[in-house]
């Protein structure tokens, strides 16, 4: 049995691909592009294992799709595969576009022609899992509940209107041809491998070079954080026991103002990393308030109980116990950081 991962060599694609092979002997085959935003590194310690498989590409290459599928013949498709990072999606949008909907709409239609070649046995069985974002549902208010399976769509960036397209393609691909398609839609992850641009890391990252922390705005914008092997256990049990055509909302009931956030992690890295320097004597000295990101949304937030009561999942990693596992990993692997400052952007 073969399982196809795509977008495997970045943040949570790593985590759920190392996760997997500890568990199982099944064959996984990562296609990635390797953008930016990949490391091939992260998954250094499983690469010669016998049942992994690594190949460079783009989703939106439909001969190189056509070709694996043939050879390979996956039982399951997840597709992690995406332009991820909402500040860049504001600069530059069309590559989102690209990726997001155009990538996911060619590995759709690939993935339509060869299950059409399935017997029905494998048809039945056969999985498109795709991973989505809290995101499309758009913002709420302080008081709104949380969103769930329900909420309509109401992206607000162009990284959030190419998924939510990318969800509507695959939404339409179980209506029209009743392929099995499963779409999971996650609040913010966290933990190891995650790079510096987004928040947790970008604190990090930051603090350790006792540069400016640049906060958006206020600071009081509201995300709902989950760690990220938290993330990676949910799409397993999707993929296991999820109905096909349905919807899974994701999340730890974690809702924190991001200077909550950024407080927490330097009263971490004041404990176990204490600063030697004359001129501050906490991380939090070094927190800047910056201009706001354009179209902030002001607060995601997930109601888990579709997945907690269907398909029993929950989470296992309170936010304590997950961001000290998170900050000890990215002190024990400044390297890993190290390799991204280059990068004009984490200038
Ligand atoms: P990431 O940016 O860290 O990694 C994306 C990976 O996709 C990279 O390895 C990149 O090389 C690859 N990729 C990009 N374009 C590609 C293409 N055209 N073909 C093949 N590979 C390509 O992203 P992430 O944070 O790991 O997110 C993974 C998925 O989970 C995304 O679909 C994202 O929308 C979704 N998601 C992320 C979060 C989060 O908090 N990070 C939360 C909910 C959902
Ligand atoms: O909600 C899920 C989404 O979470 C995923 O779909 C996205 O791929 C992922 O990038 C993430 O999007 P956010 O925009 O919420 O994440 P980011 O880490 O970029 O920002 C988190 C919050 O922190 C947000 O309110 C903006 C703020 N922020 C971010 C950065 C990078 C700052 O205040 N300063 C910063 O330097």
């Amino acid at each position: 049995m073969t399982l196809l991962v795509t977008g495997g060599s970045g943040f949570i694609g790593s985590n759920f691909i190392i996760e997997w092979l500890k568990n199982s002997s099944e064959n996984i085959i990562n296609l990635d592009k390797l953008t930016y935003a990949a490391k091939l590194n992260n998954l250094s310690k499983i690469k010669d294992l016998k049942n992994y498989k690594f190949v460079k590409g783009d989703i939106g290459d439909k001969e190189l799709i056509d070709t694996i599928l043939k050879e390979e013949n996956p039982r399951a498709i997840i597709n992690f595969a995406a332009e991820t990072h909402v500040d860049r999606s504001i600069v530059n949008p069309e590559e989102f576009l690209q990726t997001n909907i155009i990538g996911t709409f060619r590995l759709l239609n690939s993935s339509k022609k060869y299950w059409d070649t399935l017997n029905e046995e494998k048809k039945l069985g056969f999985r498109f899992l795709h991973v989505s974002t809290d995101e499309v549902f758009g913002s709420l208010d302080q008081n709104e509940p949380p969103f769930d399976e329900t909420n309509p769509y109401k992206p607000n960036s162009p990284y959030s209107a190419s998924k939510a397209a990318s969800d509507h393609l695959a939404r339409s691909y179980f209506h029209t041809y009743k392929m099995p398609i499963l779409i999971t839609n996650c609040s913010n992850n966290y933990g190891p491998y995650q790079l510096p641009e987004k928040l947790i890391p970008m604190i990090i990252l930051k603090s350790l070079a006792l540069k400016k922390i640049p906060i958006y705005g206020d600071g009081k914008n509201v995300r709902d954080w989950l760690f990220v092997n938290d993330h990676c256990n949910a799409i397993n049990v999707v993929l296991d026991k999820g109905i096909p055509g349905d919807t899974y909302c994701i999340g730890g009931l974690n809702e924190k103002k991001n200077i909550e956030i950024v407080n927490i992690i330097c009263d971490i890295l004041d404990e176990l990393l204490p600063i030697k320097n004359q001129n501050i004597s906490s991380y939090r000295d070094l927190i800047n308030y910056v201009s706001d990101r354009p179209g902030h949304d002001k607060r995601y937030a997930i109601d888990p109980s579709k997945i907690i009561n269907n398909l029993n999942w929950e989470p296992k990693e309170t936010f304590e116990s997950g961001i000290r596992k998170t900050v000890k990993w990215y002190l024990n692997n400044q390297q890993w950081m190290q390799d991204f400052i280059d990068i004009n952007y984490y200038q």
